[in-house]
């Protein structure tokens, strides 16, 4: 099965030593700290005389996180015991085997009954050069939940704890202590920018907010055609148009410099083709960037023709800085498949922009909004919530793939819009404490809670951004995060092309004639 660039080798010259271990008896919460910080998929669960007696793996936890586990639960009870091992002797291939077949991603390498080493399906078909078998298919958990298809040095989402970040820092205290500008430099150049750094930044995006004239003069074309459509589905358009008009190539023919111009350029200029589309479609004067403004102060400045007060320009760009990324969420995973065809960074992104449109995903503040609205009062909550949990609707605003304790980004958006004070947001946290009770009630175990899409709407409504332009905003400062993924994917390419397992009538069947 492995091909000839495994040739001989064994366990023992691929495996990784020293192996992180757990005891059996350690709150699985303390392993699940050690495995992220150390960056581990799993943990080896020894006894006193370091024999392998279980594993403990990143799906484990997954795992238990859906099954609402308690947090003071041992390792013992949610460990595979007794796993398979290999001997270090072993050939690869052998090795590969034996882990395809039975689905697992870590095999403890135990020598003479010690503990040696751990090998993963990584190392393994690295090494070995080999196609993920399909008898692994059936091990794939529906909607890819927790399954890890890439490495990436931007940021990370830890569900369990309730914590993102960007690259090495907090991203909640980046948007607490730091400019949108920066946040994006960070991503662009794995580090905060010192100020000559900074000034160097914003000189160069200056210039880019500007739409080409080729694609500013057709706009308004384009905003008759369709006076109704969200901005989102004309921003599609206009991103697609933008790419051709600068002729953008595909990916793959470009040196990592020409491609991160074009990220920057079409990060800058989103923000004036959302407020130009939006502006267009209501019948007003277009507003041209104002070179003067930072990124949010322009931005609003843009779609509502006032400079904003700077509480308002601050709470929106405390907003989109936490928005920039979020882990491998459906739209970034999308700017990355696309990009991983080579394909050009605009077909990248409109892809991208096209998985966030969807209420699963991005299209939620507005309808968290009218949720608020068609409650009305405090005293209609609990009959309206019930009866929609029970109809089987989706709360919008609750609910995470990834989340099941409060996600920050709405712990701190509460926080933003208590900030902005009005009554919707005394109103908004009554609402909110109602749902998170009647979830746990009637879905009880899901561990359902407040996502960023439910405070979002009311920071964004408070400082005067039209509900229709709630999910582009999102969009404004997410492709800063898709792009950074896009040049991270372009820089270590390989296609992405997944299986499916067919489930449908057993083939060949004989064609009927016509
Ligand atoms: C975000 C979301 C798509 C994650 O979905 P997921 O990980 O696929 O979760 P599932 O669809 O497997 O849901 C698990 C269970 O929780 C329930 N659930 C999840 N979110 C819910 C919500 N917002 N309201 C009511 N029930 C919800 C599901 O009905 C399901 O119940 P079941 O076990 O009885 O079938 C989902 O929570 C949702 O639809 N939320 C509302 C939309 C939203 O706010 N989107 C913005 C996301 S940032």
């Amino acid at each position: 099965m492995a091909t000839t660039e495994s040739g001989n080798r064994t366990v023992a010259d691929i495996m990784s030593a020293p192996v992180v271990t757990a005891t059996a008896e350690e709150p699985v919460t303390s392993a699940a700290t050690r495995m992220r910080e150390l960056g581990v998929g799993s943990v080896v669960v020894v006894d006193d005389a370091e024999h392998a007696i279980g594993i403990l793996t990143e799906r484990d936890l997954v795992r238990l996180a859906a099954a609402g586990a308690n947090p003071d639960d041992r390792v013992r009870e949610w460990m595979t015991p007794d796993p398979d091992s290999v001997a270090p002797s072993a050939q690869v291939s052998d090795a590969f085997a034996s882990l395809a077949e039975h689905g697992y991603r870590h095999i403890p390498v135990v020598d003479d009954g010690r503990l040696v080493g751990i090998v993963s399906m990584r190392d393994l078909m690295r090494i070995a050069q080999i196609q993920p078998a399909e008898n692994l298919s059936h091990e794939v958990p529906r909607g890819l939940e927790g399954v890890v298809v890439a490495e990436t040095t931007i940021g990370d989402v830890r569900g369990l704890e309730g914590f993102y970040h960007y690259r090495q820092y907090d991203a909640i205290e980046l948007a607490e202590k730091r400019s949108l500008e920066d946040v994006w430099y960070l991503l662009y150049h794995d580090d905060l920018p010192t100020s000559s750094e900074r000034a160097a930044f914003a000189e160069e995006i200056r210039p880019m907010r500007e739409l080409p004239s080729d694609v500013a003069k057709v706009l308004p074309a384009i905003a008759a055609t369709a006076p109704d459509a969200p901005p989102l589905d004309l921003l599609r358009t206009t991103v697609s148009m933008m790419g051709a008009a600068l002729g953008f190539r595909p990916s793959l023919d470009l040196l990592g410099a020409e491609l991160r111009d074009q990220a920057m350029r079409v990060c800058a200029s989103v923000p004036t083709l959302l407020c130009a589309l939006y502006r267009l479609t209501h019948r007003m004067t277009v507003i041209e960037p104002d070179p003067e403004l930072a990124y949010a102060e322009n931005y609003l400045y843009m779609m509502t023709g006032e400079v904003p007060t700077p509480e308002h320009a601050r709470a929106v760009e405390q907003y989109m800085i936490s928005t920039i990324d979020h882990g491998f969420n459906a739209s970034t995973f999308t700017a990355r498949v696309i990009t991983s065809t080579g394909a050009d960074l605009a077909a990248a992104v409109v892809g991208a922009i096209g998985a966030l449109s969807g209420p699963l995903h991005g299209g939620a503040p507005s309808r968290a909004l009218g949720m608020l609205d068609d409650i009305g009062t405090i005293d209609k909550a609990e009959p309206w919530i019930r009866d929609a949990i029970e109809r089987g609707d989706r709360l919008m605003g609750f609910g995470h793939r990834v989340y099941k304790t409060d996600d920050p980004r709405s712990v701190m958006l509460r926080s933003v819009a208590e900030r902005l004070g009005g009554d919707n947001v005394e109103f908004a946290k009554e609402v909110e404490q109602k749902a998170i009770d009647l979830l746990a009630e009637l879905k009880p175990g899901r561990k359902l809670y407040t996502n960023v899409e439910f405070y979002a709407g009311i920071v964004m409504d408070a400082c005067g951004v039209p509900r229709e332009m709630f999910t582009p905003t999102f969009a404004s400062s997410r492709v800063i995060g898709w792009t950074a993924h896009i040049l991270e994917q372009a820089a270590d390419n390989r296609l992405i092309r997944p299986s499916a397992q067919y489930v449908g009538p057993p083939p060949p069947q004989p064609v009927p004639a016509a």
